[in-house]
């Protein structure tokens, strides 16, 4: 195929086109998606030490005791123990069959509130692993990160967690994924031993038993050991026969993989483990590396694939800044959609057209840092000091191409943010500008309330926090906040701003990007301004559960 402006081939060819094809190949990127304390990141910990990347877990994700701090690198992560900011690991696993696959684990942020960067982690993905509490089953949050997936027609691998504690039934957790979210379940292994009682699971695929060892606190690798069906009774006895009674019945259900209905978002694949004791995670590696799709290209901005053997190309999901509080620095992470990236190499940075140089690459793997020289397909690129570089921006080399942008979601949390200190005006406004473009928080302006009271507008409040955070720590511009009583947005037409403005718990704002955004006390509140004001056009924001 050939670009006819320019007359480049967007496509490589011969042994070049091979090489990306191949690496594209075996690269599986995907994001562990759940509602807090499911246990994702011990889940995250356990893949990498599976893998062989790390020899002990705890190297990447620090918590109380057991593990040593790599990935908590803001303060308020370490204070409270939990993961705002996203990392992205690569680590390459070999598979049983002896392939090495290259994994690409987008960590997002574990806290319900947060949930903003967690969706954009989600554009960059091509799989993702939804994580359910045994106990607990689909959640608030997996419920909300589910509906994004699906909306994105992202194929999920689900996986039952803390198996190893009391909890659900298997069946009746089956049944309520199949309900609440009309998802066909497909379980790959099924428990040997109810939940509370973990020994060990039937491979689905190959009818053996893989029975399970614990560890010393579950620190290492748990050994495994693979038994033949006709010995398995022998082994472990009814809990055995169980599980086959169980799995029959499944198959009779037409709960077998099916990988079609898989990459169509209609069927999940789905396996149990005790992240904590590194029970089931061998299982789950193999089945990103066999099962989930691999790196395909991406549509652009008119709906046209740019293939993976494209000339380069990349988006930006997530700028983050202040993950070194020594060199105040600040990272774009873009996703490669095609091509490869060699460090150095000049890039067109598509929203200005301006070159964009690529000097300061690097992989980031937890709080490690090293320099990254080249990347294919799937894989993500952090650059530093990339001080143009907004989510959602696209990079690329020789042909032109633009990625959609990523959508910014429905905010329901509003709060005016004052500078405390008058004599720190210039900051007050540089830290707002920052924030405001890394899409930490949303700043919306009216006349009515004047430039020194922008209204931060948040997904989730906890977004405030780290604005606030960083105002203070980063800018030397501390705030307060005042919190405004709205809980509704919508997109109103400039001509409607004054009509809207008059009604009663109704506040209307422009965003910084120019669209005009009415904000309301309750839906009911929306509903009724709707019904009073039918000439008044408002559209929705992209919501977090649509
Ligand atoms: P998150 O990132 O999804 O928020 O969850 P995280 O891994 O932090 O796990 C939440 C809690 O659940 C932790 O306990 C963790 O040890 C525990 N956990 C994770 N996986 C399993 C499992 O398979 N079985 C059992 N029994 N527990 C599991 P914590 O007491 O909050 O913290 P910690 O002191 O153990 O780190």
């Amino acid at each position: 195929m050939t670009d006819t402006a320019s007359g480049v081939s967007t496509t490589a060819t011969g042994p070049q086109a091979d090489r990306i094809s191949a690496e594209a190949r075996r690269r599986r990127t995907f994001a562990v998606i759940s509602h807090p304390d499911a246990g994702k990141s011990t889940l995250t910990e356990a893949l990498v030490l599976h893998a062989k990347a790390i020899t002990e877990a705890g190297a990447i994700h620090g918590k109380a005791g057991r593990r040593a701090t790599v990935s908590d690198w803001m303060e308020m992560e370490k204070a409270r123990g939990i993961s705002i900011t996203s990392t992205a690991l690569q680590f390459p696993y070999r598979t049983q069959g002896g392939d090495t696959c290259i994994i690409n684990l987008l960590d997002t942020p574990g806290h319900a509130d947060f949930s903003e960067d967690t969706y954009r982690v989600l554009t960059a993905v091509d799989a993702a692993v939804m994580l359910i509490d045994a106990a607990k089953g689909l959640e608030p949050q997996t419920l909300k990160l589910f509906q994004v997936c699906r909306h994105r027609g992202i194929p999920i691998i689900t996986v039952v967690n803390k198996w190893d504690r009391p909890g659900r039934h298997a069946l009746e957790l089956m049944d309520e994924i199949h309900d609440r979210i009309q998802l066909q379940t497909t379980p790959l292994t099924w428990p040997v031993g109810i939940a509370g009682d973990f020994k060990g699971v039937l491979d689905r695929r190959t009818g053996t038993y893989i029975r399970y060892t614990r560890t010393a606190g579950g620190a290492t690798a748990a050994p495994e050991e693979h038994i033949d069906a006709s010995r398995a009774h022998e082994a472990v006895g009814a809990d055995w026969d169980n599980a086959v009674e169980e799995s029959e019945l499944l198959s009779a259900d037409g709960a077998d993989f099916d990988r079609d209905s898989f990459l169509r978002c209609t069927s999940t694949p789905v396996l149990f483990t005790s992240a904590i004791l590194n029970f089931g995670v061998n299982q789950l590696l193999d089945v990103l590396a066999q099962l989930a799709p691999s790196p395909s290209g991406q549509l652009d901005v008119d709906g046209n694939r740019r293939e993976a053997t494209a000339p380069f190309s990349a988006f930006v999901f997530k700028v983050q800044a202040g993950m070194d509080s020594a060199h105040r620095d600040r990272i774009a992470y873009a996703r490669v959609c095609s091509g490869t990236f060699e460090r150095g190499e000049v890039l067109t940075h598509a929203a200005t057209g301006k070159p964009f140089v690529t000097k300061y690459a690097q992989s980031v793997f937890g709080q490690q840092r090293s320099t990254l020289d080249t990347a294919w397909p799937g894989d993500v690129i952090g650059l530093a000091n990339a001080a143009a570089l907004r989510p959602g921006d696209t990079l690329y080399r020789d042909i032109p191409v633009q990625y959609p942008p990523i959508p910014s979601f429905s905010p329901e949390h509003f709060a005016v943010a004052r500078g405390t200190d008058p004599g720190k005006h210039k900051q007050f406004r540089k830290g707002i500008e920052q924030l405001d473009q890394e899409g930490v928080i949303q700043v919306l302006r009216s006349d009515r309330r004047g430039e020194q009271a922008p209204v931060f507008a948040a997904v989730g409040p906890m977004q405030f926090e780290v604005a606030s955070h960083r105002m203070a720590g980063e800018f030397n511009a501390p705030i307060a906040l005042e919190f405004l009583p709205y809980t509704v947005a919508r997109v109103a037409d400039p001509a409607d701003a004054e009509i809207l403005q008059q009604q009663a718990s109704v506040e209307v704002f422009t965003r910084t990007d120019g669209v005009v955004i009415a904000v309301f006390s309750t839906k009911w509140r929306l509903e009724n301004v709707e019904r009073e004001l039918p000439g008044v056009r408002l559209r929705s924001l992209v919501a977090a559960a649509d």
